[in-house]
């Protein structure tokens, strides 16, 4: 683990009131700096508000059919499938299913229906024509109308198909942005699957930096790591690092020769530790010095966030550099607590309040003002209030480093917010703008939706004329402090998921080179002590300096604990014997003792977690991930059967209606022996999960009904 990331990567899982507390203690905010923001935040609400709504815009959509709708979800669906569904059947069969579910005219008020007039086909889509229209018109145009209103719906948010229509966009001006607006080109694409997508991507970015440069004009770019190698996780860091480092290095050489800025984006948590290594590597790079346009996105919704800043300030010092700090507030947070739940990380790395992640915001940008002798501030929101709050702190920042900052804002959002800050205060405004066409577009467009069609976010609330003026520019810092730091009363922790009935079984952030290297050490420790007596087993699973070498003997552990090659008729018998004998003593026991023993059981599991993962890995060649997951199977069962097990035998039976009065139960009773067989591809969890379920089964019915 570098000396760099120790320093903020503690703060990962912090608890979350401890995280607020120290950022409330931290931010310069009072009474005085509340009102005069809540003041500037109310005079552009106003002024935002007496613009009309552009009609066939995603925000008139997101006011009719807000996420929390069948309609928005349906919309979400459509988006992030249709365009992508290479055949009519299939295509017109989400269609069906997601129209369907919809009434998009019934919601409409204003007497035209939305998709349709978007499309520009003029159907009448709803529940009940739905089918008489496919009926009528056919599948086709239904879903060519569909398309074309997903393909228009995408286009709010992309500047142009080609870089060269991209920046001419930007010399004359539209819609979404005035002439001559610096922009940060980002060409579309993310999540590369292959080495040839991977390097169709960065022959886009080298050839978007090239015609920008010769461009002249003050434009940057933007990059996602992720578009440029296949397989940028954790796992695959001693590869992907490099590779990336190498790649960006290019790029980087690239737009310095130009004097352009580069940013890097900011993408899923997990890929925060591998990015800021290349970054740091960028950052020392010799050839790289004197050119001060690398720039990354920082996402306040994280933990670590405020404590990163110091980090990389120090980098920025010691590397002789200006560092550009794009401040976003995080566009993955839906993922990063999904994430978070799926591998039962022992808390959440993003805040669970969206006051805790304006709060943060404000913390990281007063300090980020503060360090402004090697970090140019770029301030990305589309919310009033975060602006108004910026501009009083940049005001009140005592460095007198004064002007060197500059607001963001996407493509296609937050145009109206800034011409009408323009008028308050001159200030710099740059947009983010996406090139490249729809096939590469759907992820950043659903987080698109997401970002307006969230109730708690400032866009759509900003829309909706039911919220009121004050309670848009309600105070951020106040809320967190009425929260009392506490989470989000409807978000548990990673572990309590499944509420009271059962416990999540344990998880492990494999995106941390800290738990990694634990656990690797764990798992060569435990065989050390139980099954090394194999000298050249040994040597295979050393670990060196955080990598596990690959076996160079594979001697199974098969081999030094013994195997069953084959087994007589008599040997099956005696077994089945000896299955009849424990079930005869082992039904007696009451389903809450038999619960209690398989919890133990489960909890034994986690304790000796590493010893098992190791012979998944050794025995059926996994990786430690998929051996970790494959424990974690196993435990979860323990605990589901110990759960229904105690509701399903329990000895009052299962209450049935009774509909003459009486008094109707339904008993269990276990079946016998079971034969239990495991696959040899989840000989943990499989094998586990049947004989507990068996076992928990095993039940003898104490109380037999007094009444017949
Ligand atoms: P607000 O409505 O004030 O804030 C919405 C945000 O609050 C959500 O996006 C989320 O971050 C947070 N939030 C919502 N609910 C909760 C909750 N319950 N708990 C905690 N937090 C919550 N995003 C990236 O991730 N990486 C990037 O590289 C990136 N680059 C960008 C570049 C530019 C120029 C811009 C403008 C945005 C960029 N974004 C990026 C997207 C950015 O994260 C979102 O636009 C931003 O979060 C919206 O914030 P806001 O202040 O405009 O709106
Ligand atoms: C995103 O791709 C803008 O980088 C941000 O969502």
């Amino acid at each position: 683990m570098s000396d760099f990331s120790k320093t903020y990567s503690q703060f990962k899982f912090q608890p979350e009131y401890e995280a607020v507390s120290h950022l409330i203690q931290n931010l310069g905010w009072d009474q005085h700096r509340s009102k005069r923001v809540k003041d500037k935040a109310t005079r552009i609400v106003e002024a935002l508000r007496e613009q009309p709504v552009v009609s066939g815009s995603l925000e008139s959509f997101a006011q009719k059919f807000g996420l929390n709708t069948e309609e928005g979800m349906a919309l979400m669906c459509l988006a992030e499938a249709l365009l992508r569904i290479p055949d009519a059947y299939t295509a017109n069969a989400l269609i069906q299913d997601k129209v369907l579910l919809a009434d998009w005219v019934g919601k409409n008020d204003d007497g035209g229906d939305w998709i349709a007039n978007f499309a520009g086909f003029g159907l009448a889509v709803t529940k009940k024509t739905l089918s008489g229209v496919l009926a009528r018109l056919g599948g086709p145009i239904i879903r060519q109308a569909m398309k074309q209103a997903m393909r228009m719906l995408g286009e709010q948010f992309v500047v142009g198909e080609t870089i060269g229509e991209a920046l001419n966009r930007a010399r004359i001006g539209g819609d979404s942005i005035g002439a001559g607006t610096a922009c940060s080109f980002d060409m579309l694409g993310e999540g590369a699957r292959t080495h040839r997508d991977a390097e169709r991507y960065y022959e886009a970015y080298w050839q978007a930096i090239e015609f920008i440069g010769q461009d002249k004009g003050a434009h940057g770019i933007s990059v996602k790591l992720s578009a440029l190698y296949p397989r940028y996780e954790f796992a695959q860091k001693d590869q992907c690092v490099p590779a990336l480092v190498s790649k960006m290095r290019e790029l980087c050489r690239l737009a310095s020769t130009y004097d352009m800025d580069l940013t890097i984006d900011a993408e899923e948590m997990d890929r925060l530790d591998l990015s800021l290594e290349i970054i740091e590597a960028l950052s020392g790079d010799d050839a790289l010095k004197g050119w001060n346009g690398l720039g990354l996105a920082l996402q306040a919704y994280h933990k670590q966030a405020y404590h990163l800043i110091d980090s990389l300030y120090e980098m920025a010092k010691r590397d002789h550099r200006q560092l550009r700090i794009r401040l976003v507030k995080g566009a993955y947070w839906d993922t990063e607590i999904k994430r978070a739940q799926v591998e039962s990380l022992k808390n959440y790395p993003v805040f669970t309040r969206k006051a805790y992640t304006d709060l943060s915001y404000l913390a990281c940008a007063e300090k980020l003002l503060s360090y402004r002798d090697h970090i140019y501030p770029m301030f990305a929101t589309h919310n009033a209030h975060t602006v108004a709050a910026i501009l009083d702190l940049e005001h009140g920042d005592a460095t007198g480093l004064g002007g060197a900052y500059e607001f963001q804002r996407l493509y296609g959002m937050g145009h109206g917010l800034y011409q009408v800050i323009e008028d308050f205060t001159h200030i710099r405004v740059r947009v983010y703008a996406p090139v490249g066409t729809h096939t590469d577009l759907l992820p950043y467009l659903v987080r698109r939706l997401l970002e307006n069609g969230a109730n708690s976010s400032f866009v759509y609330k900003l829309n909706d004329a039911s919220v009121s003026v004050p309670s848009i520019v309600g105070d951020p810092i106040e809320k967190a402090k009425s929260f009392e730091g506490l989470s989000h009363p409807q978000i548990a922790l990673p572990s309590d998921i499944y509420g009271s009935g059962r416990r999540n079984s344990r998880g492990m952030d494999f995106s941390s080179l800290e738990d990694m290297e634990a656990l690797q050490d764990n798992v060569s420790q435990v065989f050390n002590e139980h099954y090394f007596e194999v000298s050249s087993f040994v040597a295979g699973v050393k670990v060196h300096g955080g990598r596990t070498r690959s076996v160079h003997n594979p001697a199974r552990i098969s081999d030094v604990i013994g195997e069953v090659r084959d087994c007589r008729g008599e040997d099956i018998e005696r077994a089945f014997k000896m299955a009849e004998f424990g079930y005869r003593s082992w039904r007696y026991y009451s389903a809450n003792e038999r619960a209690k023993i398989l919890r133990k059981f489960g909890d034994l599991l986690e304790e000796n977690e590493s010893l098992l993962i190791g012979l998944c890995v050794r025995e059926a060649g996994k990786t430690l991930h998929d051996a970790h997951l494959e424990v974690r199977e196993a435990v979860d069962f323990a605990r589901y059967y110990a759960m229904m097990g105690e509701k399903d035998f329990c000895t009052q039976g299962m209450k049935l209606p009774g509909v003459t009065g009486e008094d109707n139960r339904l008993y269990f009773e276990g079946r016998g022996v079971f034969v239990c067989i495991s696959p040899w591809n989840f000989p943990v969890a499989i094998f586990c999960g049947q004989v507990l379920a068996a076992l928990m089964a095993a039940h003898l019915r104490e109380i037999w009904p007094l009444t017949i």
